[in-house]
């Protein structure tokens, strides 16, 4: 039999973790399949996802800069995808159409509820930093999963304001200058800024207002120890990391092109990072 063939499309596309992740699972699993990373020139997304078929693959991932133009060129969309305007995952009908899904969201929550099984979505505040395309997908979920209020802080204020019009519900704007009181009576504190990055200054936010049972996730993951976390461990709060979000986010695109639900664990984390967990 043909082996069942995906991969990941961005531009450029030599930094993704996404052959290791998937290269990993497939060796594991033992399936008959290959994951390629695709570099893809802008000019070229709808060409190269309609090409995905014809060339027999059951998919695909997509990485930036091309999401929102993967949006524009498959044929359905879910709703998660439908309300981020944006696809990460493709995967390939028996009738050769596309269905675009995004799973940001989900891999979050999955991650979050691992890492920190005794956080209650619904009683607190939650504080959300950044407004860009990751924040759109976590405060989507965190909304969905009944969290009361959901300050959002980004550098660009009018861009907080304009995310939180947008959902309406639970979000709330709260002005970037503001940010530490924000953090006052909330369960979680979520950065989603690229603050932290190596490459990019760290995250100037002082955690003495977030309750002693406080959780603080950063979705960067390089480093995988960024300042916020490190603080966070000093002063005897929970630390969620980025990396287990990429990789929960991968399961169910695995799990329609290859037919297992793979597991996320210590084992794929050595994988992907190349090297022992800190
Ligand atoms: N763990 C995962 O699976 C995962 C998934 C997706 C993304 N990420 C990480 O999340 C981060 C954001 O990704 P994205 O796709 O949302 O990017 P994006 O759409 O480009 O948004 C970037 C965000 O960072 C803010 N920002 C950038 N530089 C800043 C600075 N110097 N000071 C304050 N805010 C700054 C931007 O604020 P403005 O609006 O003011 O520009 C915006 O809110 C990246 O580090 C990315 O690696 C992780």
């Amino acid at each position: 039999m043909n082996p069942r063939l995906s991969g990941v499309i961005g531009w450029p596309i030599g930094h993704s973790r996404s052959p290791a992740l998937h290269g990993h699972w497939l060796a594991r699993y033992g399936i008959n399949g290959a994951y390629v990373a695709l570099p893809v020139h802008p000019d070229h997304v709808a060409e190269a996802l309609r090409a995905l078929p014809l060339l027999g693959f059951v998919g695909c991932n997509v990485t930036v800069p091309h999401k929102e133009a993967a949006f524009r060129a498959v044929d359905h969309v879910d709703r998660v995808a439908a309300r981020m305007g944006a696809v990460n995952t493709i995967v390939v009908r028996p009738d050769g159409t596309l269905e675009g899904r995004n799973t940001d969201g989900e891999g979050f929550l999955k991650h979050l509820q691992a890492s920190a099984p005794d956080w209650v979505p619904t009683d607190r505040p939650v504080l959300v930093l950044g407004a860009g395309g990751a924040a759109r997908a976590i405060v989507g979920t965190l909304a969905d999963i009944g969290v009361p209020e959901v300050r959002i802080a980004n550098r660009t204020d009018a861009r907080a304001e304009a995310l939180a019009r947008e959902f309406g519900g639970p979000l709330k704007p709260w002005p970037w200058d503001h940010r530490e009181e924000a953090l006052s009576g909330c369960s979680l504190v979520v950065n989603t800024t690229q603050l932290g990055m190596a490459g990019h200054p760290a995250l100037d936010l002082p955690l003495d207002r977030l309750p002693a049972d406080g959780t603080v996730c950063d979705i960067v993951y390089t480093p995988l120890e960024t300042t916020l976390l490190a603080d966070a461990r000093r002063r005897g709060l929970t630390a969620v990391d980025g990396l287990g979000m990429l990789l929960h986010q991968a399961r169910a695109g695995f799990a329609a092109w290859f037919g297992v639900e793979p597991a996320v664990d210590d084992e794929l984390r050595r994988a992907v990072l190349g090297r022992p967990i800190p």
